[in-house]
């Protein structure tokens, strides 16, 4: 039997002669190069287009086997190419995956940053090496950990090219070989039939997002809001109340079949009532109504901060993910650490030449921040990877933790501005909770107030990390990482102005 074509997808500056892709295609005729128009100022998006050419007019499946930059082109193309060219895509071998954030990489090339971070609907395997100037393990590590990809480190071979004195680089060749060897069916799970609530939140759009790149088919039951028509790609929207059982089944579910539930619902205030309707009371009507429709999986949006809980939004989150968990459903509950728009409130400030504020010294807290992207794909894979079910998963972005300070450090530096930070007294919420609980007893909307209030305390005080009962201390290296995408860069392209603050209603958290 022929064995199945692979393309080779050169990186900046094409292979040269002594590079392993280079002797690949001299020696090898089922390896195939796919040329570029521009080798060093590229823009991805054309780069992609040249492949997808290539795999729409290849009859038969291929492997991809690419390196450098083009692992960015892989991971891009993935993203919005058709069902049926990525049908024909058996796996992609991923060598040396540059970082078009990192100090090394050459200016020039446009659209490989952000790197693409979705989990690959093929089989892939990445390779990295200790000593890559064009980007560290660890970059390497999460983006193997975002695209699904099995990981081989190669130790010190650089950047895994034509210096790197590999020659026929037979190592490599082996991978090919397992590539092309796998039966396609072993590398995707089946699409499932998904019910989504919180589609219209900042992780919900993230995460429909997600769930219909990896094939499954989506029906968003949102609430109606006045001037307000939602429209999300990939999926079905259905509008009806999500705090009634009656409407969830009769305008959402329709009586139909569906293999899952998503829940990315939330209160949007946090404020005590609307935290037990939404975050407790909603959830468990849609356990029920799912139950009675039998659904047999569910997938719960949390918050790692419910570990310690003082709040009544924590409490409300508690008491649904017991219920849950004793529901006989097949459960995943998430608990992330903070989000993006979470700390990215005092960028404004920043550019505006303001001072950093700071609570106590600013080294009070420190989290994991992680990507809405990056969540939104754990959330999805959680419906498909037998490890994540029937368990409660603390999940947190890539890299060290970072305290309130260093945020602020990191701002200016991306900035360009020399760091000024203003300190602010925990004891000043203290006051004000006080003095809100007491009017509040007269004044009931003044009780919200100081909830908000508390919580503002809390997040100065606790940080987002996994807690440890018996050390009665929170553990950065216990808490997971998840994901490639970093907050620099997200700073970084707030402050360029490519994308907008999400913060949206939300006032506290
Ligand atoms: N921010 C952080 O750093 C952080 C960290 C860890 C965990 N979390 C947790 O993540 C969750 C927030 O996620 P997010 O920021 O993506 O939320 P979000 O943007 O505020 O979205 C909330 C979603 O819930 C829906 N919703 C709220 N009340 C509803 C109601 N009464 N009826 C129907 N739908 C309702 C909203 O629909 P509408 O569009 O119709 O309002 C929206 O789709 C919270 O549980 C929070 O504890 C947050």
């Amino acid at each position: 039997m022929t064995p199945i074509t692979a393309f080779l997808l050169p990186g900046l500056h094409n292979s040269g002669p002594d590079h392993w892709q280079s002797v690949w295609e001299r020696t090898d005729p089922t390896c195939r190069r796919l040329v570029q128009a521009d080798w060093a100022t590229p823009r991805c998006s054309d780069w992609a287009a040249v492949l997808d050419a290539a795999v729409v007019a290849h009859d038969g499946p291929v492997v991809l086997v690419a390196h450098s930059s083009s692992n960015i082109t892989v991971a891009a193309w993935a993203r919005s190419a058709s069902p049926a060219a990525l049908a024909k895509v058996r796996g992609a071998l991923l060598v040396a995956p540059s970082d078009p954030d990192g100090p090394a990489y050459p200016a020039g090339p446009s659209g490989f940053s952000p790197v693409p971070l979705q989990r690959l609907p093929f089989r892939s395997i990445v390779v990295a090496s200790t000593n890559d100037e064009y980007c560290t393990i660890e970059t390497a590590r999460a983006y193997a950990a975002a695209w699904g990809s099995e990981f081989v480190d190669v130790g010190a071979r650089g950047h895994i090219n034509g210096d790197s004195g590999l020659g026929d680089w037979p190592d490599g060749r082996a991978l090919l070989a397992q590539l092309r060897a796998e039966p396609r069916a072993a590398a995707a799970a089946p699409p499932k039939r998904v019910f989504m609530v919180g589609a219209t939140g900042t992780i919900g759009r993230a995460t429909v997002r997600a769930l219909v790149r990896h094939g499954h088919e989506v029906v968003c039951f949102v609430r109606a809001k006045r001037g307000r028509d939602v429209v999300i790609p990939g999926a079905t929207v259905r509008t009806g109340d999500v705090t009634k059982a009656e409407s969830i089944a009769r305008d959402g579910l329709c009586g139909e079949r569906f293999e899952a539930v998503v829940s990315c619902m939330a209160s949007r205030t946090g404020g005590s009532q609307d935290a037990w309707a939404v975050d407790h009371d909603a959830q468990q009507h849609l356990l029920q109504a799912a139950k009675a429709a039998g659904v047999s999986q569910f997938v719960l949006l949390s918050a790692i901060c419910v570990q310690k809980p003082l709040l009544a939004f924590q409490h409300a989150k508690l008491a649904f993910e017991k219920a849950l968990m004793t529901s006989g459903l097949t459960y995943s509950i998430v608990r992330p650490t903070a989000f993006f728009k979470s700390i990215s409130g005092q960028v404004k400030r920043v550019q505006q030449g303001k001072p950093f504020l700071l609570f106590g010294d600013g080294t009070l807290t420190a989290c994991k921040p992680i990507s809405d992207d990056d969540l939104a794909e754990f959330l999805a894979t959680c419906l498909t990877d037998a490890s994540r079910a029937n368990r409660v998963l603390p999940i947190g972005g890539p890299g060290p933790a970072v305290t309130l300070r260093q945020q602020g450090e990191l701002l200016f530096t991306l900035a360009g501005k020399p760091p000024r930070f203003t300190r602010v007294p925990v004891a000043m919420f203290d006051g004000i909770i006080g003095v809100l609980r007491t009017l509040g007893m007269v004044i009931p909307p003044l009780r919200d107030k100081a909830e908000f209030a508390a919580i503002g305390r809390y997040y100065a005080t606790e940080s987002m990390l996994l807690w440890d009962p018996v050390a009665q201390r929170y553990d950065a290296d216990a808490t997971p990482s998840f994901g490639g995408e970093t907050l620099a860069s997200h700073y970084a392209r707030l402050l360029r102005g490519e994308i907008a603050d999400d913060r949206g209603e939300h006032a506290v958290f």
